[in-house]
C-alpha cells in the first residue's frame, strides 16, 4: 500500500471547490442543514461519487451511502465517512475530509488494482453538527437507534420548522423513517478520518492519531420567560429580564464546568437570543443552548445536575418563568483495540508515527461505535483551531490521512 496513487491536488481542489458553497462569503463557511448551501454541497459531493462509478443510494432523513461493491456482497461492508455540514462561521475541513478523503482513498484503491473482499462504504451522515435542531449527529443517531423516531419528529428550528416538513423540502419526503435504523451486523467496523481540532498532534509533530475514546456531550436548551416593558419606565426594583437571568445561568455553566473536579470538563453557552432585541426595551424572553463534556461520566453528570439546580434557583430569585430541556445526555465512546491496531499497522507500513488518543470532540464516530467497531485517524490542524475560518490542515497531513485511511480500508475488506 505504500505506493498508492493518492491525488493530494485534485483532494485539495475538492475542498476549495466544496468550500465555495456555502451561506457566507469565503473565508466562512456555512452549510446548516438542508439549507440552499447544504442541498448544494449534497449534490457536489455525490457528483464526484458517480464520477467513481460508485452506487448511491439515501435514506429518509438524507443520511447518503455510497458503495464500492465487494468479491462477497454477503459479508458485512466495512464503513467510513463523515459530515458535509457546518456550523456557521465555520472552516473547510472539519467532516469534509472524512468525506472527500474517503472518495480519494477509494479512487486510489481502485486505481492500484485492489478488489475488496468486502463491499467498502462512504456514509455522509446528515446534521453532525447540531446547529438546526439543537442535537448533534442526527443521522448517526438514528442509524444507530439511539434516538426514537417520537423524539426526532418532535424537533423544530429555531423558526418552528420539524424535521419533517425541512426533509420533505429537501426531497427526502417521499422516504420511511421507519428504515433509517440500520439492521444489525451491518457493518464490520467503521473508521472516520477527521481533523483532530486540538492542538496536540501539532505541538508533538506526530502526522497522525488513533482515537480510543470519544468525550461524552450534553446539551441543554432553556426558553425563559421574564417580563418585558419600557427601558427607560420600568424602575430597577421592578424588573424581571429575560437577558440577566440568562448571563447569570451562563456564568453558573462556566462554574459548574471550572469546579468540576476534572480538568477534563467543559460548559459552554454557545446560544443566547434575546427578544425583542431592541437597545429601549427590557429583554422579555431569552433562549440559551449549553455543551457540556468531559471525558468521564461522573464528573459530567455531577455538573449538568448543578447546572440545573442553578437554572432552577436564578430563575425563582428572578422572577422569571423557565423550561428546561435535556436534548442529549450521552456517554463516551470506547473505540474497538483491533481496529486500533489495524491503523497502527497502517501507520508502521507507511512510516507514520501514531499517537493513541481521546477525541474532545464528538463525532458520528460515537453513534457508530454503538452498532460496530469503531475508531477514528486524526490528523493535525494548524494551532488545534477548529470551528473556526482559519482551520487549516495542509495538502500533505491530508495526504497522510488520506493513506492511513486506504490502507486501514484495504486490510479490513480484504477478509
Ligand atoms: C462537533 O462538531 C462537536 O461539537 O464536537
Ligand atoms: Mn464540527
Ligand atoms: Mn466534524
Ligand atoms: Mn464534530
Amino acid at each position: 500500500m505504500n505506493s498508492l496513487p493518492i491525488d493530494g491536488e485534485r483532494l485539495q481542489r475538492q475542498i476549495d471547490e466544496l468550500a465555495a458553497i456555502s451561506a457566507a462569503p469565503a473565508p466562512v463557511v456555512t452549510r446548516v442543514l438542508f439549507s440552499e448551501a447544504d442541498l448544494r454541497a449534497r449534490e457536489y459531493v455525490k457528483g464526484l461519487c458517480r464520477e467513481v462509478g460508485l452506487a448511491i443510494r439515501e435514506d429518509a432523513v438524507g443520511n447518503v451511502f455510497i458503495r464500492w461493491e465487494g468479491k462477497d456482497e454477503k459479508l458485512p461492508a466495512v464503513a467510513t465517512g463523515s459530515h458535509i455540514d457546518a456550523i456557521p462561521n465555520a472552516g473547510r475541513y472539519d467532516g469534509v475530509v472524512g468525506v472527500l478523503g474517503a472518495i480519494e482513498a477509494i479512487r486510489a484503491l481502485q486505481q492500484s488494482g485492489f478488489k475488496p473482499q468486502r463491499s467498502i462504504e462512504l456514509i455522509i451522515f446528515t446534521a453532525e453538527e447540531p446547529t438546526r435542531f439543537g442535537i448533534g449527529c442526527l443521522g448517526s443517531r438514528l442509524l444507530a437507534g439511539a434516538l426514537s423516531l417520537e423524539k426526532a419528529a418532535s424537533l423544530r428550528d429555531p423558526e418552528g420548522k420539524s424535521l419533517e416538513e425541512l426533509r420533505d423540502q429537501a426531497g427526502y419526503g417521499g422516504l420511511d423513517m421507519k428504515q433509517v435504523r440500520l439492521a444489525p451486523k451491518t457493518y464490520s467496523a467503521f473508521v472516520e478520518l477527521h481533523i483532530e481540532q486540538g492542538p496536540l498532534l501539532e505541538k508533538e509533530n506526530i502526522p497522525i492519531g488513533v482515537v480510543e475514546k470519544i468525550a461524552a456531550p450534553s446539551t441543554l436548551r432553556v426558553q425563559l420567560t421574564g417580563v418585558g416593558g419600557h427601558a427607560g419606565a420600568v424602575l430597577m426594583p421592578e424588573r424581571h429580564d429575560a437577558m440577566l437571568a440568562g448571563a447569570e445561568i451562563a456564568l453558573a455553566v462556566e462554574l459548574a464546568a471550572l469546579k468540576s473536579g476534572s480538568p477534563d470538563t467543559v460548559g459552554t453557552t454557545g446560544v443566547f437570543r434575546i427578544e425583542p432585541g431592541a437597545v429601549n426595551s427590557v429583554p422579555c424572553r431569552a433562549w440559551l443552548e449549553i455543551d457540556l463534556r468531559d471525558t468521564q461520566l461522573p464528573t459530567r453528570d455531577a455538573a449538568l445536575e448543578k447546572i440545573e439546580k442553578s437554572v432552577a434557583e436564578i430563575c425563582q430569585r428572578r422572577g422569571i418563568a423557565f423550561v428546561l430541556e435535556r436534548l442529549n445526555v450521552d456517554a463516551p465512546a470506547i473505540c474497538d483495540q483491533a481496529l486500533v491496531g489495524r491503523v497502527l499497522e497502517s501507520g508502521d507500513e507507511l512510516g507514520l508515527k501514531v499517537k493513541k488518543m481521546i477525541s474532545r470532540a464528538y463525532h458520528d464516530s460515537l453513534f457508530m461505535a454503538q452498532i460496530c467497531p469503531t475508531t477514528m485517524i486524526f490528523i493535525p490542524c494548524r494551532g488545534g483551531v477548529s470551528h473556526r475560518p482559519d482551520e487549516y490542515s495542509s495538502p500533505e497531513q491530508i495526504k497522510n490521512g488520506v493513506a492511513v485511511l486506504a490502507s486501514t480500508l484495504a486490510k479490513l475488506a480484504s477478509k
